[in-house]
């Protein structure tokens, strides 16, 4: 996967933009506010993903004008494609010059993986964006997952509601089993797949974390869920899935919720033994979020054959020179995205080239 060109009129405060980067390396630097995070998630909208912003949107459109485009000329399954996104009152994806009925049709066409300041969040912040992480991770890879979650998630509001009902209505009660029995095939379906994909993970994690620390710190990862789920198997997560659910009708009830399942799950991260979230330094809490995101690189490469592009926003800052060091070796072959206020760091990188942004449009450096 490579980008060759991307354009952008009126998008945020790229107004007329362009930019033809190289197949490695590509340094954006530039000072605070002139553009460099906006060309990052501009890249990565043609993932048919959200913004890792969590903008709207609407806040895409420069605000002095009613439209914005990103145009994309990426190669990326053996041919030269080309895809636009038009954003006004909706929002409009082409790819290779046919409308998609939705931007989620964008997904698995261009892989890229990101990494900004926002994303220490997966390592620092509660469980509801590590899920997040392992979610958007598994869509690229399987865009039927997602469909899967949608109904998960539907399910879920509806034994809720009927939980709530039964408070007043207990000739509902009956109706449980029928409702259960569906959202815990969706479960199993969900949970089989992140204990999947994680497996599948672990290696490529592991390798590189070590990497990152020279050595000296070990890292693992791990599904946490319900002590009574059995994850041995998909046959097994759900029979005690059902069982778990059964057993917890009362409590439930009581609540109005559901407490076990898929939403309620985490992703355990450890850093020699003790979890990244409350005993990691910022340094650490940092290379265990990159260390998420490379990994996540290295195993789309190795299940679709295709080596996703790597976007990199601000990724530099808190990291002592020997973790700086194996980054930038272990990106260089790769065509890369990585953006900074001041590049000397980077500078000692050699094959790649150099873009300085200031107020949203680029000047290419010598
Ligand atoms: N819809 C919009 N229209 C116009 N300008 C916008 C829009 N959305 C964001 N901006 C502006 O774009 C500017 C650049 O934002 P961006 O986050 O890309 O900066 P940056 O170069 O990454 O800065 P930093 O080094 O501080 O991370 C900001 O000043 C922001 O206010
Ligand atoms: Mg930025």
């Amino acid at each position: 996967m490579r980008v060759n060109r991307l354009k952008a009129v009126n998008y945020r405060n790229l107004k007329r933009f362009e930019i033809n980067p190289c197949k490695n390396v590509n340094i954006i630097f530039g000072d605070n506010a002139q553009g460099k995070t906006n060309l990052i998630e501009g890249i990565w909208l043609f993932t048919g993903c959200r913004s890792f912003r969590g903008s709207k949107d609407c806040e895409y459109i420069n605000f002095e004008n009613e439209q914005a485009m990103l145009e994309l000329d990426f190669f990326g399954q053996g041919r030269d494609q080309n895809s636009k996104i038009l954003v006004s009152d909706k929002k409009k994806v082409e790819l290779n010059g046919v409308t998609l009925s939705s931007p989620s049709k964008l997904t698995s066409e261009f892989l890229a993986v990101v990494f900004s300041p926002a994303h220490l969040s997966i390592v620092k912040d509660g469980p509801s964006l590590r899920r997040k992480f392992l979610d958007t991770a598994i869509c690229q890879l399987k865009p039927k997952y997602a469909g899967a979650l949608l109904q998960y998630n539907r399910a879920l509001s509806q034994r809720n509601a009927l939980l709530k009902d039964i408070t007043y209505h207990s000739e509902l009660y009956d109706m449980l089993d029928v409702w259960e029995e569906k959202l815990c095939s969706l479960a199993c379906v969900i949970i089989s797949q992140r204990v999947e994909y994680i497996k599948k993970l672990e290696p490529f994690l592991i390798d590189i974390y070590s990497g990152i620390s020279k050595g000296k710190e070990e890292m693992k990862i791990s599904y946490i869920t319900d002590e009574k789920i059995k994850l041995n198997s998909p046959a097994d997560i759900k029979s005690s899935l059902v069982e778990a659910l059964k057993s917890a009708r009362k409590s439930d009830i009581y609540n109005g919720s559901t407490n076990t399942g898929p939403h309620r799950d985490d992703l355990g991260l450890e850093i020699n033994g003790l979890l990244a979230r409350n005993f990691g330094s910022q340094g650490q809490q940092r290379s265990c979020a990159l260390a998420l995101k490379l990994a996540e690189a290295e195993l789309i490469k190795n299940i679709t054959g295709e080596q996703p592009v790597i976007l990199l926003d601000d990724v530099m800052s808190e990291l002592d020179s020997a973790r700086q060091d194996y980054i930038l070796n272990h990106i260089k072959d790769k065509q890369v995205f990585i953006t900074c206020c001041e590049p000397s760091a980077l500078l000692k990188m050699s094959g790649g080239e150099t873009f300085k942004l200031k107020e949203g449009s680029l000047c290419t450096c010598t």
